[in-house]
């Protein structure tokens, strides 16, 4: 199993590009096998869950060429609209593909997802949305099974929580139900908005993707086309936070700069500087140690549950005492004890971290328990005295592209270990 071997304590310097979206890929994907003709996506980040995402749309009959960061999906006749356990069990997102194989065929098998590391994580909102489109759902042996011979209908759907994937879900069973659907309580992430701009290009009718409220017109069949996947918010936020953590002073290129907006404001307060130049590059550096500032995580536009970990482990070298409040998964404090092998002084409350900075890590064998936790790890390991050894990194590796060879380039002492 692949470890990393870091020595902390070296300013990050110079530029890194920011790859695209995993988790705008990943429906964009699931969004192909919602026509018989073919659909190119471009920028598709060779991380291990969109690995996994081909695999799920070539077992249900879709045929895809992969080259380079594209992938072209011929979805042409779906023989198997099955999502197995097997697939589901290492991503949970296969839960997308219910709406799309619904849509499409009629039919859908899904393995219903477990709970995992950062809480319980239902698809539950996703299944009484899909059964207000008319879809008949009945759960046996560990699967979901849905049945809409007849096809969808359009209908109004009010979200009791906001979800996004569940968004994404029922944005695709509904551009290919009959008449109108209207969702309320929508999820407005960036990645939503980029589906929404796909499914549109592919002759679907949808109004208001990133707002609260989504009308979809449905229409009879949908087209081929090329779509852009958006580049990857959460992949930019945690090198913003790799240049505040070491105080280094990096260029991070490719990126969206409203969409890391909340974390912008909380390290310019924390003493970051943060300046656009132009209108994809965010420079962002530091010169001396920074000040604790509280953050709460929150849909978007608020500060992204994705960077939670990530800015913790900032708080944990910071002067003073940061409050660090979870709000959308129940358990997404796996990192706190790692942290603490490494000398941070954290106290966990319920949903709460209470972060007393301290002034300096130490480097120690940790363990990755998932993706984001990893990352937080992987930031504190960069300015920690002394060597870091992170356990488990196949965690990163589903939703980081070669961050190594990234943070390598910049100048950290980072390196794969067997
Ligand atoms: C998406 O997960 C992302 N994944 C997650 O990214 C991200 O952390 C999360 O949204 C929140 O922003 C993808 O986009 C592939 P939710 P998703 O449904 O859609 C509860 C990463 O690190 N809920 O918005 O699964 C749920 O338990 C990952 O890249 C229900 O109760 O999250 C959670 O508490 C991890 N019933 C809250 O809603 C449901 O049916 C929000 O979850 C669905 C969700």
């Amino acid at each position: 199993m692949d470890k990393l071997l870091i020595r902390g304590g070296r300013p990050l310097a110079g530029e890194v590009e920011i790859g695209g979206s995993k988790n705008a890929a990943l429906p964009a994907l699931a969004a192909c096998l919602l026509t018989d003709q073919p659909v190119r996506l471009k920028r598709i980040p060779p991380v291990r869950d969109i690995g996994t995402m081909e695999r799920l749309l070539a077992w249900t009959g879709a045929s895809l060429q992969i080259e380079g960061g594209e992938v072209l999906v011929r979805a042409g006749s779906l023989e198997n609209p099955e999502a197995p356990y097997d697939l589901v069990k290492t991503m949970r997102a296969s839960s997308l593909v219910l709406g799309p194989l619904l849509a499409r065929t009629g039919r859908a098998r899904v393995s219903m997802p477990g709970g995992c590391a950062i809480g319980a994580r239902p698809i539950n909102l996703h299944i009484s949305a899909l059964e207000a489109l008319g879809a008949r759902i009945t759960q046996s042996h560990g699967y979901v099974e849905a049945e809409a011979p007849q096809g969808l209908r359009g209908a109004e759907i009010r979200f009791d929580r906001i979800t996004v994937t569940g968004t994404e879900d029922v944005i695709m069973a509904a551009v290919l139900a009959a008449g109108e659907t209207v969702i309320e309580n929508a999820a407005r992430e960036p990645e939503v908005q980029d589906l929404a701009l796909l499914l549109t290009k592919m002759g679907a009718q949808i109004e208001g993707a990133g707002t609260p409220t989504i009308r979809i017109q449905g229409v009879s069949r949908l087209h081929g086309t090329e779509h852009v996947i958006i580049p990857d918010r959460v992949e930019a936020g945690t090198f913003m936070i790799a240049a505040a953590i070491t105080a280094g002073d990096l260029r991070i290129r490719d990126c969206v700069p409203e969409h890391v907006h909340a974390l912008t404001l909380r390290l310019r307060q924390a003493g970051t500087e943060v300046s656009e130049e132009g209108p994809c590059t965010l420079r962002v550096s530091a010169r001396e140690r920074l000040r604790s500032a509280d953050i709460t995580t929150e849909e978007y536009p608020g500060f992204a549950t994705d960077l939670q970990a990530q800015f913790t482990a900032l708080m944990a070298t910071a002067q003073g005492i940061a409050i660090v409040t979870e709000t959308i998964f129940e358990n997404r404090f796996m990192h706190v004890p790692e942290l603490a092998r490494m000398g941070a002084n954290i106290r966990l409350e319920g949903r709460q971290a209470i972060v007393a900075g301290v002034a300096e890590l130490a480097g120690a064998q940790v363990i990755a328990s998932d993706l984001r936790a990893s990352a937080s790890l992987v930031l504190a390991g960069l300015v920690a005295r002394g060597e870091t050894l992170i356990d488990r990194v196949y965690h990163l590796d589903r939703g980081y592209e070669r961050i190594e060879e990234k943070l390598a380039a910049v100048g950290a002492d980072i390196r794969r270990v067997q």
